[in-house]
């Protein structure tokens, strides 16, 4: 059995929807969460779905160290970041090669970068003119949203679109296709 860790620091709907792609998969199950805001909703998901939710501040974050020991004593083959703002340290990244994801409601390499989440990419995507938006999924190195892209969905921006009718044709991507890509890379396929 593959076990995932999901990482999210806001409402955690991306982090509720894999944990429940994968609660009865033959091979692959969420095992916990891990957010940075104790005040943050995918705290209160964590409870409902009966799930452990790991709550570290920025600089327990930062050191890496206590994260590591706590994901490996749990067992955890794999991080899914799903609306996570803090930067992966080094540590993480190191005791984790390759098996770090995050997905990005923008059509990287353009529109990431520290800042870019929330709204705040869909209106910059918008006034940018562009005729599309859509999901990244990628490795994670050092750098936000810089790793090796792993899979994009695209979704067309009509005239009148706004920053949150965007972020709901994005939303829809991500829940048909991250868990999908998830159990693809984690399984080697
Ligand atoms: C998603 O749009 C994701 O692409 C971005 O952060 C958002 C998280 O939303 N990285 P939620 O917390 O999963 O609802």
């Amino acid at each position: 059995m593959k076990h995932l860790a999901v990482f999210a620091s806001g409402n955690g709907s991306n982090a509720e929807n894999i944990a429940s792609f994968f609660s009865q998969h033959p091979s692959i199950r969420c095992s916990c969460f891990v957010t940075n805001n104790p005040n943050a909703f995918v705290v209160q998901r964590a409870k409902k779905l009966n799930l452990d939710c790991l709550i570290f501040n920025k600089e327990q974050f930062y050191n890496g160290i206590e994260i590591v020991e706590e994901l490996k004593k749990r067992n955890i083959d794999f991080i899914v970041l799903a609306g996570f703002l803090l930067r992966i340290p080094q540590t993480l990244i190191q005791a984790f090669p390759d098996k770090i994801v995050n997905i990005h409601p923008a059509l990287l390499p353009k529109f990431g970068g520290k800042g870019m989440y929330g709204d705040k990419v869909h209106q910059v995507v918008i006034k940018a003119g562009e005729t599309q938006s859509g999901i990244s999924i990628h490795f994670v190195n050092e750098n936000y949203d810089e790793g090796k892209i792993i899979f994009q969905a695209v979704c067309p921006i009509e005239n009148n679109e706004t920053a949150e009718t965007l972020a709901s044709k994005i939303h829809a991507l991500e829940y048909k296709f991250f868990p999908q890509i998830i159990e693809k890379v984690v399984l080697g396929l």
